[in-house]
């Protein structure tokens, strides 16, 4: 398993990149894959809103762009007091490429740190069987 004490920091110090100008909350996400290469994504938002992109999906695509990915653990960090969990559709994000037992981590600015499994926060995801000949 990868340091949380290490990413909680890295993720704090990435608060500051994220492009949040409409509501000012900033949010980091790191998320770890199997062969534990650790991927960093920040919320980027847009004039028009429903443009914008969460934190766990900028992660969620930068550490697909690198190769093929389970995910084992997401990390997210927020300028919010307390702990964040990602959105409903987030959750859906990381339900798709979720490795068993795969688990979400809120790391708060206080060293709160909250766990739950993508299962605990989406019973009963979507889930589609690839096509025959379909690379996953
Ligand atoms: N946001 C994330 O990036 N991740 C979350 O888990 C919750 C919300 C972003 C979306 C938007 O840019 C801002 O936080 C306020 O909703």
């Amino acid at each position: 398993m990868t340091d949380t004490p290490e990413i909680a920091a890295e993720l704090r110090r990435r608060l500051a990149h994220a492009h949040a100008p409409y509501s000012g909350v900033q949010v980091a996400a790191a998320v770890e894959s199997e062969d534990g290469r650790v991927t960093y994504g920040v919320n980027v938002e847009n004039a028009a809103y429903p443009l914008g992109q969460c934190a766990e999906a900028s992660a969620i695509g930068a550490a697909v762009t690198e190769g093929p990915t389970r995910l084992t653990r997401v990390y997210v960090a927020s300028s919010l007091p307390g702990l964040v969990w990602p959105c409903g559709g987030c959750r859906q994000k990381i339900f798709e490429l979720a490795a068993e037992g795969c688990e979400v981590v809120s790391l708060g600015a206080d060293g709160e740190v909250g766990r739950q499994t993508i299962e605990q926060l989406l019973p009963l995801g979507f889930r589609l069987e690839p096509r025959a000949g379909r690379r996953v």
